[in-house]
């Protein structure tokens, strides 16, 4: 059995699974997240599906490779359709778009109590913490990772009661902000950034800028704080 070998982005969302977890990773493509964490028996089982045929397969060979088919199921499937055939009780969706994994989780037939979500999208994640807090999930824990670019991982999970986010706090994290971590800086600093060039994207469009400048200021005010800067 070789060892697998994973980035950093996949080791944190590694970490963040629970010891004993039944878990279904969603879009799991080569399926070395389930197979890590079955080669570390850090998992009682585990469901890798995938919307398509080829990654599916290359998930199959490297389990059947690492001798893991006692521990780790296979599922051709979207998102997370049938899959509470398997009672998972932890949920990773990574490495997907923000809105995709939306349609995911919104289209989702599994029972969502007492289910922990781990989620890490490419692209909207102001989006993706707006929809979370409008349906009824908590957010319970956020990290930052470094791996060429940067990467927000979001652990959830679904108690029904609906939440208020800020759209700054969307952007970057409530958790992440009272973490104040390292990469937090430049997160903070990659968000002004885009809000900026938003701006002024709208400004050559005449269009209304209020929205924008309202969370350009609530995210200053941010990195402010988190660089200890007094006005
Ligand atoms: C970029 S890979 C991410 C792989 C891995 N989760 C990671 O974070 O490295 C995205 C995978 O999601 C799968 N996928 C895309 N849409 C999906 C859907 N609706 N349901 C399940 N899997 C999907 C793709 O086939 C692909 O294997």
């Amino acid at each position: 059995m070789a060892e697998t070998i994973l980035d950093s982005r996949m080791l944190r969302i590694a970490d963040c699974v629970p010891s004993g977890a039944i878990l279904a990773d969603i879009g799991t493509d080569h399926g070395k997240l389930p197979v890590y964490l079955a080669q570390k028996d850090k998992i009682k089982r585990a469901v890798a599906a995938d919307i398509n045929e080829m990654p599916l397969q290359k998930a199959i060979n490297n389990i059947k490779t690492n001798n893991l088919q006692n521990k780790i199921d296979t599922y051709l499937t979207n998102g997370l359709q049938g899959v509470e055939k398997f009672s998972p009780d932890c949920v990773v969706i990574a490495g997907m778009g923000g809105e995709l994994i939306e349609q995911i989780l919104e289209e989702g037939t599994i029972d969502k109590h007492n289910v922990k979500f781990i989620i890490q999208p490419m692209t909207k994640e102001g989006s993706l913490r707006k929809y979370l807090c409008k349906n009824g999930y908590l957010i319970t824990d956020e990290h930052i990772v470094k791996e060429g670019k940067l990467y927000q991982i979001i652990c959830a999970e679904y108690d029904g009661n609906v939440r208020a986010i800020s759209e700054a706090e969307s952007l970057v994290g409530k958790i992440n902000i009272e973490k104040a971590e390292e990469l937090f800086g430049e997160l903070i600093e990659r968000v002004i950034d885009r809000t900026l060039v938003k701006i002024e994207g709208k400004k050559r469009a005449n269009l209304d800028v209020t929205e924008e400048t309202d969370c350009l200021k609530q995210l200053t005010d941010i990195k402010e704080k988190y660089y200890g800067i007094n006005k």
